[in-house]
């Protein structure tokens, strides 16, 4: 009969050595990681502090030694975040991003980190290991980026929103004179009037569209995050653009998967995002036009870690020439009635950018177009 492996054997085989005559290169790995870990016991006193987690905090190991970790690094998590209970009976790892910690001095320490439990070689638990990095510094660096990056971008703007409002306003000028003339010659022609004033309805409605557009633009990056679920989302925003698809007799489908996992996420900048790119696909398609909404978790039951939207229509399609432009601030194609103000998809880009998520659109002339967004869940 053969005999079955363990996991163990299995394990060494896998890797090629035996992780056992190891110590050397694991205690090697631990001292020289950029990283910092400590293990703290089932009574939360620290066991184990690597010189990156001196490095980090400040502390020597023997000041740490046999302390309770809160009274140590008095995280502000520490009261009702804890994820030790979570850690320890449930034994699911947890990741935690901007936690500030008190190193030595007071020092307020802005860290990235990951709780894991301890188990022993005979599968006893131990207690837990927490893995930390100091994102202070990279926190400053990203700040510094997004603010250079919307920088140039707005001086990309300032040129884009003078030519964009200069002509509605010339528009609204233009009529209005014409209804002034009309008055001083006492020949008010109602229903010139009624023309002018729904011209000059629709150009002003266009320039609220811009400055409504810029201020999301110039807005806060960081989204304010909290559980969103994409399907609830799609089931709020659809019912909003309801008349738009009656007016243009559009069929939409939506191919949604009975459970959806939450993404961490900004409501209302998620939200914009969808109706970014359904007003797009509305405006690309014919009358009697489809759009398909579908929305999928990626993963592994129980362990999904993407959520994907992909929102599909068979309208005009984009050239492959302009496909590298088309998340360019201010870019369009939409000119005359429809009027763009080609803020949609670079908005939308930000936002999944802020999210950590990516965009991708795919199209054919003439086909359709696919826009594909993916999110991580937590
Ligand atoms: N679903 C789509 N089908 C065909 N072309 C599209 C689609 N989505 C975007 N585009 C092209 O990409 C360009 C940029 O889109 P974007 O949403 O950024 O701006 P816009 O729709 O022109 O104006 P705004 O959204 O600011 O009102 C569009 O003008 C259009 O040429
Ligand atoms: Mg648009």
């Amino acid at each position: 009969m053969k005999k079955r492996k363990n996991k163990g054997q299995k394990r060494k085989e896998v890797i090629g050595f035996d992780v056992s005559m190891m110590r050397p290169f694991m205690e090697g790995l631990l001292k020289n990681m950029e990283g910092g870990i400590f293990a703290i016991d089932l009574n939360r006193k620290i066991i184990f502090f690597t010189k990156a987690a001196e490095w980090i905090t400040g502390y020597c190991l023997d000041e740490v030694l046999g302390k309770k970790c809160r009274d140590i690094f008095k995280s502000d998590t520490c009261n009702e975040e804890c994820p030790f209970d979570k850690v320890l009976k449930k034994n699911i790892p947890v990741h935690m991003r901007n936690v500030t910690i008190t190193g030595k001095y007071g020092l307020k320490i802005l860290t990235s980190r990951s709780f894991f439990r301890l188990d022993d070689v005979h599968g006893n638990t131990r207690g837990i290991a927490i893995i930390f990095r100091d994102i202070t510094e990279l926190q400053n660096l990203r700040q510094q980026v997004i603010q250079s990056e919307k920088l140039a971008v707005m001086g990309q703007l300032a040129a884009g929103v003078a030519h964009e409002i200069n002509n509605p306003i010339n528009g609204i000028i233009t009529y209005l004179h014409l209804m002034l003339k009309q008055l001083a010659e006492k020949k008010m022609d109602p229903e010139v009037w009624e023309k002018n004033l729904r011209l000059v309805e629709r150009e002003t409605i266009r320039i609220g569209r811009l400055v409504r557009n810029l201020l999301n633009f110039s807005r806060k990056t960081e989204p304010e995050l909290g559980s969103v679920n994409l399907k609830r989302l799609l089931n709020e925003t659809l019912p909003v653009l309801e008349d738009q698809f009656l007016i243009k007799n559009i069929k939409i489908s939506e191919k949604c998967e009975d459970e959806i996992p939450d993404v961490l996420g900004d409501h209302s900048q998620l939200q914009q995002v969808v109706m970014n790119l359904i007003v797009n696909a509305i405006q690309a398609v014919d009358n009697g036009g489809c759009i398909d909404v579908a929305l999928a978790a990626e993963g592994a039951k129980g362990s999904e870690c993407f959520v994907a939207l992909e929102i599909k229509d068979n309208g005009v399609g984009i050239p492959e020439e302009d496909l590298e432009n088309i998340f360019d601030p201010f870019y369009t194609t939409k000119t005359g009635e429809k009027g763009g103000v080609g803020l949609g998809l670079s908005i939308a880009k930000q936002i999944i950018k802020a999210h950590h998520g990516r965009i991708r659109i795919q199209s054919k002339v003439g086909k359709g177009t696919t826009v594909s967004i993916r999110l991580p869940t937590p």
